[in-house]
This record gives C-alpha cells, structure tokens and sequence, in this order.
C-alpha cells in the first residue's frame, strides 16, 4: 500500500467563479507553503472545471493537484440533454470521476445498473473511476449494512470484464461514505471505519483475481481537520473524500497535511 494518501475534494454544488478561483488559490499557495505530499484531487461543479484548470497550469501545480468531475455521462457524445461526457471533461485534463454518490443515488435516482455503467464508461477510457457506496441509517439499524455495501460492490463493477479488474485495478478507487456521516458533522467511529473498510477489501479480493491488488478505499463522512488525522492513520484507509470541510482552504490543507 502507498504510504501516500489520496485526498478529494468534493465541491458539489457551490461557489461561483469569483469564490472558487480564490478558494483554488489558497489552497495552492497552503501545498506549495506546507510541501504537501499527499495527492490531492478537486471536484468542482462542471463549469468551474476550465477556470480550475487554468489556475492550476498557471501555477504549475498540474501534478500535485489534479481535476475531477462529480459525476459522468454513461455515453459518448451526443444526443442525451444535460450529460456531460468524458471526451468533453478531457480537454480540461480530468483524470478522476466520482460515480454513484449517495446524493446522486437518493435524490437523481440512480440505480446500480446506471452506475455500473458509468464505472465502465471511465475504465474504458482510461481514467479513475471512485465508486461511492454506503448505508443509511434505517439499513445500519436493522443490521444489513455489509449486505448493502457487498452488493453496491458487485453490482457497480459488474459491467467490468476479468480482463478489466486484472489490468485496470489502478483505475478503481472505491469511497466508504455512511449515508448518516454525510454532512452531519457526526463521521464514522474509527472501530466503524476500520472494521468496514476490513470487510469492503475482503469483498474486492474476491472480485479482483490479482493477487495482492485490490482497489483503494477511501472514507468520506464529515471528515475534517479534527477527525483527519485519526482517520487516515487507520490501517484500510488509503484517503478521503471531503465534502464540507473542502469548501475551506485552511481545513482542507490541514486535512491533506494531517499525515
Ligand atoms: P461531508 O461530505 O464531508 O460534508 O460529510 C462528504 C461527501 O459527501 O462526499
């Protein structure tokens, strides 16, 4: 396992141009100033992406901190209103697209099938996929919680060939987020986090045939700069996935520096 960490910032929907281009700026001068060495990935609202890409050339950052998109069109272009494709997410050099988060999963409806399809499409070209999966509190309470993350599991990697999961497992990240942690400022205990994530990597190693390699899982779940530093440190743990806390420049770079 990589001793480096993999940190992702997940804007969602917020911030306008004039906010996010600062926000980008701190955040660029915060890792040069701390020589942070974890990877850091941000994932800003679609039509922020050419402003982020410009800033962050313009600063020759290009490589410590990296583009993504929140969410990705299952076609190639064409006809299908409101998507977004990867061709198009290319020209502004996004390497990572964050698949099946709870918010898209409870409030757009996605189902398993479309975001297998999804994991597919970005394995297909080449790029990260993270592939959220997690409970809710209603299933946690009734005990079910491993049954729905083993089959958020297998049903969102099913469209991957053998050949795929041998050769591609680099490209799959996958991201623990309870749908209870999610932006209640309440995350997982770490018992909770490291039993779990022990749980999702013997699920992996029976769907990833090579031995040794499964994919890297990440927590996400009010993760800031209090919390960071314990929850990283968890064996299991290869990164986060920040939402609130990444919308300030001063926690999300103490979170990336917090090992
Ligand atoms: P949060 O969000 O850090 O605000 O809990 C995490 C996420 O939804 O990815």
């Amino acid at each position: 396992m990589s001793l480096k960490k993999l940190i992702v910032a997940n804007w969602k929907q917020n911030g306008s141009i004039t906010k996010l281009r600062l926000l980008t700026s701190n955040i660029i001068k915060s890792a040069k100033k701390l020589k942070v060495t974890n990877n850091i990935v941000i994932l800003p609202p679609y039509v922020h992406l050419a402003m982020l890409s410009k800033e962050l050339e313009k600063n020759k950052f290009g490589n410590k901190i990296v583009l993504g998109a929140q969410n990705i069109s299952p076609f190639d272009d064409g006809a299908f209103t409101g998507e977004i494709s990867i061709k198009m997410c290319n020209e502004f050099s996004c390497r990572y697209f964050l698949v099946g988060h709870s918010e898209r999963r409870e409030i757009f409806s996605e189902s398993d099938d479309l975001i297998s399809l999804k994991v597919l499409k970005v394995v297909e070209n080449n790029k990260k996929v993270i592939l959220c999966i997690g409970e809710s509190l209603l299933q946690r309470k009734k005990n079910i919680q491993m049954k729905v993350l083993s089959s958020q599991l297998k049903k969102g990697l099913s469209k991957l060939s053998p050949t795929m999961r041998r050769n591609k497992v680099n490209n799959i990240i996958i991201a623990y987020e309870p749908i209870w942690a999610i932006g209640t400022g309440r995350s997982a205990s770490i018992e909770d986090i490291y039993s779990t994530h022990a749980y999702i990597s013997t699920v992996l190693k029976t769907l990833f045939p090579v031995k040794d390699k499964i994919p890297k899982i990440l927590y996400g779940g009010s993760v800031n700069n209090k919390n960071s530093s314990e929850i990283l440190s968890i064996n299991g743990v290869d990164g986060a996935l920040v939402g609130g806390a990444s919308l300030n420049a001063k926690k999300f770079i103490d979170i990336c520096s917090s090992i």
